[in-house]
C-alpha cells in the first residue's frame, strides 16, 4: 500500500541505526505506537522482537491485528462446506450485493445524487461490498474466528487499494478511470508472519493515553509530519475496514468525523510530543522525521535533550508524492532518525 510516510524504503536505515544505539538484543520489546501500515513493526517481529503496535485509525489497526499479532497459519477450519482451499476462489466470485461503497463511490450508484464520485468500477465495487457483507456474515455466524477476520479485511483492503480511481490517497478521485482501476479486484492470500517466539499486541489509542498504561525497551515514533490528516486521505479504507454506512460530506465523500491529530499542527505538535517523551517507560526512544515537518530539528532536540542524550541519523530520501504530476518540488528530503537514551529516573 502506497501509504503516506510509510518506512517501507528506509526500513534498512531504521533497523540499522536501532541495532547500532541498542545492539541487536532479540529478548527486547518494541513498540511502534503510530504504526500505519505496520512495516516497521513487522521487521522488527521478524526478528524476534516483542511488539506493541498502535494506531488511531482502524484501518490500521485491522493491518495491524493482522501482520502483528497473527502468529500462526490461518486454516478456515469451519468453512468445511465451501472447501479451505476454496475460500479466496469462493470470494473473488461474489458480486452479488451493492451495498455502501457501489451506492456512494462509484459513478452509477452516485448518478442520480448531487455529486457523482468515480473510485471504483461499478463491478469492483459490488465486489467489495459483496466480499466485505460475507465475512462480516461468516465472523457473525461464528464460521471464522478472529484471526481470520482481521486477516481477510486486511486482504480486501490491499485489493480494493489496489484497484482505487485515485493518485493513491483518498482525498480526491481521478477524472478518468486509470488503468489499474479498470483491472477486476483480486483478493490475494497475504503472508502471515509467524514467530512463534514473540508475544504480540495491537492497540487503537490516542499515542499520548495508550503511552500512560504501556513499558517497554524500545520505542519507535513516527508520527504525521504535516497538516495532512489520515482520516481524511484513507476515509474509504476506514470505511471498507468498519464495513458500516457512514454519514458523508463533500466532493470526495469523506467522513463525518472532524477530529484531527494534535500531531498535525506545531503548536500542538511540540506539547504533545514532550508529554509523550515525558510519559514513556522506555529506555530507548526512536523519532522519525523529516527536515520539513512542522516540528523543527532544534524543537525536537531541544525536548529530547532534557530527558537523557541525545543523537541522531539522517539520510537522504526520495520524497513521496501523492500526486506525481505537480512540479517544483524538490525531489528529496533529509530524513531523520531522533535518538534519546532516557534517563529513567528524570
Ligand atoms: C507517518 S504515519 C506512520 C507510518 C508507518 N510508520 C508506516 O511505515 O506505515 C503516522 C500514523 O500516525 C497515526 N496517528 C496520527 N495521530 C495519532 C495519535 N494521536 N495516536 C495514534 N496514532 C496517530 C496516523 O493514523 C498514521 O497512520
Amino acid at each position: 500500500m502506497n501509504y503516506i510516510g510509510s518506512k517501507h524504503s528506509i526500513i534498512d536505515f531504521i533497523w540499522e541505526s536501532i541495532i547500532d544505539v541498542v545492539g541487536d538484543k532479540k529478548n527486547y520489546s518494541f513498540c511502534d505506537i503510530f504504526a500505519g501500515t505496520g512495516v516497521v513493526g513487522r521487521y522488527f517481529k521478524s526478528y524476534g522482537y516483542d511488539i506493541i503496535a498502535n494506531d488511531n485509525q482502524y484501518y490500521s489497526y485491522v493491518i495491524n491485528k493482522h501482520f502483528i499479532e497473527n502468529n500462526d497459519n490461518i486454516t478456515f477450519s469451519k468453512l468445511r462446506s465451501i472447501g479451505i482451499d476454496n475460500v479466496f476462489i469462493y470470494l473473488n466470485s461474489l458480486d452479488n450485493y451493492k451495498g455502501f461503497i457501489y451506492n456512494n463511490y462509484t459513478s452509477e450508484g452516485t448518478r442520480d445524487s448531487d455529486i457523482s464520485r468515480m473510485y471504483f468500477t461499478e463491478n469492483n465495487a459490488i465486489k467489495i461490498d459483496s466480499i466485505r457483507n460475507q465475512i462480516e456474515v461468516w465472523y457473525k455466524d461464528k464460521l471464522i474466528n478472529d484471526n481470520e477476520y482481521y486477516y481477510l479485511i486486511t486482504c480486501l483492503l490491499e485489493a480494493a487499494d489496489r484497484v482505487a480511481n485515485t493518485a493513491s490517497v483518498y482525498e480526491a478521485f481521478l477524472k478518468n478511470m486509470k488503468k489499474s482501476a479498470q483491472i477486476d479486484l483480486d483478493l490475494r492470500e497475504l503472508p502471515i508472519l509467524i514467530n512463534k517466539n514473540t508475544n504480540n499486541k495491537v492497540y487503537m489509542e490516542d499515542c499520548n493515553e495508550l503511552i500512560k498504561h504501556i513499558s517497554g525497551d524500545i520505542l519507535y515514533m513516527d508520527p504525521p509530519y504535516n497538516e495532512r490528516k489520515y482520516n481524511t486521505n484513507y476515509h474509504i479504507l476506514e470505511t471498507i475496514a468498519y464495513g458500516d454506512n457512514p454519514d458523508i460530506k463533500g466532493i470526495a465523500g469523506v467522513r463525518c468525523d472532524d477530529s484531527r491529530s494534535k500531531y498535525n499542527s506545531r503548536k500542538n505538535a511540540i506539547i504533545a510530543f514532550e508529554d509523550l517523551i515525558k510519559n514513556a517507560k522506555f529506555k530507548y526512544i526512536f523519532l522519525s522525521y523529516n527536515d520539513e515537518g512542522i516540528m523543527s530539528i532544534g524543537d525536537i532536540e531541544k525536548i529530547m535533550k532534557k530527558y537523557g542524550t541525545y543523537s541522531r541519523y539522517e539520510k537522504n530520501h526520495k520524497r513521496y508524492k501523492a500526486n506525481k504530476s505537480k512540479g517544483g518540488m524538490r525531489r528529496t528530503t533529509v530524513e531523520y532518525l531522533h535518538v534519546l537514551i532516557k534517563d529513567l529516573e528524570v
